[in-house]
């Protein structure tokens, strides 16, 4: 007998044989692009969907502007429906970019308090619902948010408006940059009293189990990169779509790294959007969105 009988890399020989058995095919059809919206934005096209941050002009301790008609989010949403764009819009639901303290619920006691804040999120996705949004995506980490949204969705006849639900965020030092475009960062204290402990996977599993109880259609886990055991364990336990947000502060270190010519731009994008992917995320939100459609067309 003629050794070794297994040889992997006869598989690995040309790229027609690689693309034959390659397990992971990545595509500008899963991806979504984050935006920062402001008066006087414009959207070009080339990506399936988008999800929108709101930079209001003023904030206020409650976070006033976010559930307005005439809040940006909401204005862009709609000048997204009268452009007449075939594109999907998932708003961002949190009082983080909208308060002047940077926290993602109102303040009482000294505390980021849950059940005032849940109506709150509860008007805010209703509006962005009302201004033609297709999914809401609750970010803020507060309990019985999705069960709140949701019915108050279905009490104004949104029943078919999808909740996207932020399931597993990390309590992380990768939102940075994020922080420093909304000038979000909290003006008190940090986000570990709703955020998730960095340390915990079990967790992220209950997190889940209860959004999905509540009525996500959705779940997402964010950061991507640290976390790709828990984006694997709950696309392992969970038969929903699981999302992945590649977040600012993981763009932000690739970008920096190319700048100073150390690594290959295109190269290591698709190799971690592949990786997130290969891990069980099944739609991924990136800032690198629009470049990888762009080269994925290119070649
Ligand atoms: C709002 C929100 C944040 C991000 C998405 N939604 C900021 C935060 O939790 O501080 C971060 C996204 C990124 O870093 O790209 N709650």
């Amino acid at each position: 007998m003629s050794f070794p009988a297994q040889r992997p890399r006869r598989l690995r020989r040309s790229e027609l044989l690689r693309g034959l058995v390659r397990e992971t095919r990545l595509s500008a059809s899963g991806l979504i692009y984050p935006m920062f919206v402001c008066p006087g934005n414009r959207v070009r096209q080339g990506l399936p969907g988008v999800i929108l941050f709101g930079l209001p002009e003023s904030k206020d301790p409650r976070g006033a502007s976010s559930v307005s008609a005439q809040g940006v989010v909401q204005r862009a949403i709609e000048a997204i429906r009268k452009a007449n764009l075939k594109l999907l819009v998932i708003t961002d639901v949190c009082l983080c970019e909208y308060t002047d303290h940077g926290h993602c619920g109102v303040i009482e006691h000294g505390e980021v308090a849950n059940d005032a804040t849940l109506t709150v999120l509860a008007e805010q996705a209703l509006s962005h619902a009302r201004a033609g949004a297709d999914v809401v995506a609750p970010s803020d980490m507060m309990d019985g948010r999705v069960a709140a949204i949701r019915e108050k969705l279905d009490e104004h006849k949104f029943e078919n408006i999808a909740i996207l639900s932020y399931a597993a965020k990390y309590c992380s030092g990768f939102y940075g940059p994020f922080r420093e475009a909304a000038q979000s960062a909290p003006q008190f204290g940090d986000r570990r009293g709703y955020q998730m402990d960095p340390a915990n996977a079990r967790e992220a599993l209950k997190e889940v189990a209860l959004d999905l109880d509540e009525g996500a259609d959705m779940v997402m886990i964010k950061p991507a990169l640290p976390y790709l055991d828990i984006i694997r364990r709950v696309h392992e336990a969970f038969n929903v779509p699981v999302a992945a947000y590649n977040v600012s502060g993981e763009y932000a270190m690739i970008k920096a790294a190319v700048q100073k010519g150390w690594l290959d731009e295109q190269r290591v994008v698709l190799e971690v959007l592949t990786g997130i992917q290969r891990a069980g995320a099944g739609l991924t939100l990136t800032y690198h969105a629009k470049d990888v459609a762009r080269w994925l067309k290119q070649c």
